[in-house]
Order: C-alpha cells, then structure tokens, then sequence
C-alpha cells in the first residue's frame, strides 16, 4: 500500500513537472486562433510575418526572450506589412497564464 502511494504521489509530480516544462500547444493554437494570428503566421512557412519557427530560432538561448515577446504580443508595436505601418495585433486575452503559455508555445517550436 505505501509503495502504491508513493509511486502515485511520484507519477503526479511528474505530471506537474512535464506541465511545467511543456507548453500546452492546444490552448496556445486556440489563443491565436481567436486572435486571428493565423492570418500573417505559420509555424514553418512565411506569410505576411515571419513563421513561429524562425522567431524561436532568432531567439534561443536569449534570456530576455520571454519578456521580448510577450510585450510585442500584448502592445502592439508599429510592423511594417508591405511597406505599409500597421499596429501589430495583440493577443485576445488578458489572462497572464494563457499569454505566458503562447509565448513558451512560439518559442519551444
Ligand atoms: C496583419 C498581419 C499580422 C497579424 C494579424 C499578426 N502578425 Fe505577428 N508579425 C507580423 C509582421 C509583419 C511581423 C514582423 C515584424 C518585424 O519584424 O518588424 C510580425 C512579427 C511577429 C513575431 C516576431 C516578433 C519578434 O520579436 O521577432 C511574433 C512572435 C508574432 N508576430 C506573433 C503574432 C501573434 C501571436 C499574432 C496574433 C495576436 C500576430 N503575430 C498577428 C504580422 C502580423
């Protein structure tokens, strides 16, 4: 019985752990889906913006990646689009945890 307990106490921790170190990519799709991110990103091919793959590559290994990001992804930073200024769109969603897991999601790709 102890040993079963032990084991099931193991296998959440691990649960948490793997939560923590993997972004969940479902909700993070679903919040740039509702964003309409779609719209000017792929993840490996170039639309309008640059595809998520290459934004993770330009920043790996930079510890100001997270920070970087989530500011471009919530304040809207004037983007040039076709040699036009535009207001890049932010992310539909106020919830902190759902922007720190899209911003993990981009950059784990
Ligand atoms: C109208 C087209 C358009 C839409 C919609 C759009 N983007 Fe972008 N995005 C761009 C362009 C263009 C750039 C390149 C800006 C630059 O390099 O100056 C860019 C850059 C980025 C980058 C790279 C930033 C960096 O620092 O390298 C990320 C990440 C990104 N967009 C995510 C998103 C997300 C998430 C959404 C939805 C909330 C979104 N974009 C919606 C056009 C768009």
């Amino acid at each position: 019985m102890k040993l079963l307990t032990t084991l099931a106490i193991g296998c959440g921790l691990m649960t948490a752990l793997a939560a923590q170190a993997a972004p969940d990519a479902d909700s993070a799709q679903a919040v740039l889906k509702k964003s309409d991110c779609f719209k000017c990103h792929a993840v490996d091919k170039k639309k309008d913006g640059p595809p998520f793959k290459e934004t993770a590559k330009k920043y790996k290994g930079k510890a100001d990646a997270e920070d970087k990001l989530t500011k471009h992804l919530t304040t809207s930073p004037m983007v040039e689009i076709d040699g036009k200024k535009e207001e890049h769109r932010a992310l539909k969603t106020k919830d902190a945890a759902e922007i720190k897991n899209v911003v993990q999601w981009i950059l784990s790709l």
